[in-house]
């Protein structure tokens, strides 16, 4: 059978994640967090003093640091070397640095590469911001999955609070500044791809949104 690569791209609490996990189970292909990627440089430049906007040193960074996705029986782990990163990833400081160091060219240039080798003729499910666009522009099925900033700011306050304890309102204005952060960039901009289906989460379960993209799948494997 024709191997499928399909993309979900869309802002930070758009359900993306928890879909995209969800759609890659159903359909036994292999699911891949790309946002994890640029927390990932964003921990190792904060580890090393480097600053967002400091693209001599983000590049020296990328070309030195070996990031890996690895499957374990804990799900999929983000590692550094030999340590696993995956926790240390998610506060709100790496989200926002993430978001000002996926800006660089030289960041997305580096994470270009990594991104294609690990979809290569593979049945993968990729989530990020330019899946679409930019990395995989002749991938199989392309979804755009949204959902208005109040219900995603609930949906990400509900899930870290109690770790970060961010009020609500915290978790929404940043939730804001990294949306306008990440579709105002000059590379790679956060939009939907001409061909995506676009899919507006606001009123759907995660059930729902899987069903969907599961009836587009069953489309394209039919025809
Ligand atoms: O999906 P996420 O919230 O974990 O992503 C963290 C940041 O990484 C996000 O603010 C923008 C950036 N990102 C990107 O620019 N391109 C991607 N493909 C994925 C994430």
């Amino acid at each position: 059978m024709k191997k499928l690569l399909i993309t979900i791209d869309g802002p930070a609490g758009s359900g993306k994640t928890t879909v995209s996990r969800n759609l890659a189970e159903k359909l036994g292909y292999i699911y891949v967090d790309t946002g994890a990627l640029y927390r990932g440089v964003a921990h190792e430049a904060r580890q090393n003093g480097i600053s967002p906007d400091d693209d001599a040193g983000l590049e020296r960074l990328c070309a030195h640091i070996r990031l890996r996705v690895i499957k374990t029986d804990a799900g999929t782990r983000l590692y550094s070397g030999d340590t696993d990163i995956s926790d240390r990833i998610r506060t709100p400081e790496i989200s926002m640095m993430a978001s000002a160091v996926s800006a660089r060219p030289v960041v997305r240039q580096a994470l270009l590469d990594i991104q294609r080798q690990l979809g290569a003729g593979k049945n993968a499910v990729f989530e990020g911001r330019d899946m679409g666009t930019v990395v995989f522009p002749d991938a199989d099925i392309k979804f755009f999955l949204t959902a208005n900033l109040n219900t995603r700011a609930m949906r990400r306050y509900k899930e870290f609070s109690e770790e970060t304890n961010q009020a609500f309102e915290e978790v929404a204005a940043d939730m804001k500044k990294r949306d306008e952060n990440d579709a105002s960039r000059d590379v790679a901009p956060l939009k939907p791809a001409d061909d995506a289906v676009f899919i507006d989460s606001t009123n759907l379960s995660v059930e729902a949104v899987v069903a969907e993209m599961m009836g587009k799948v069953a489309e394209k494997t039919q025809s």
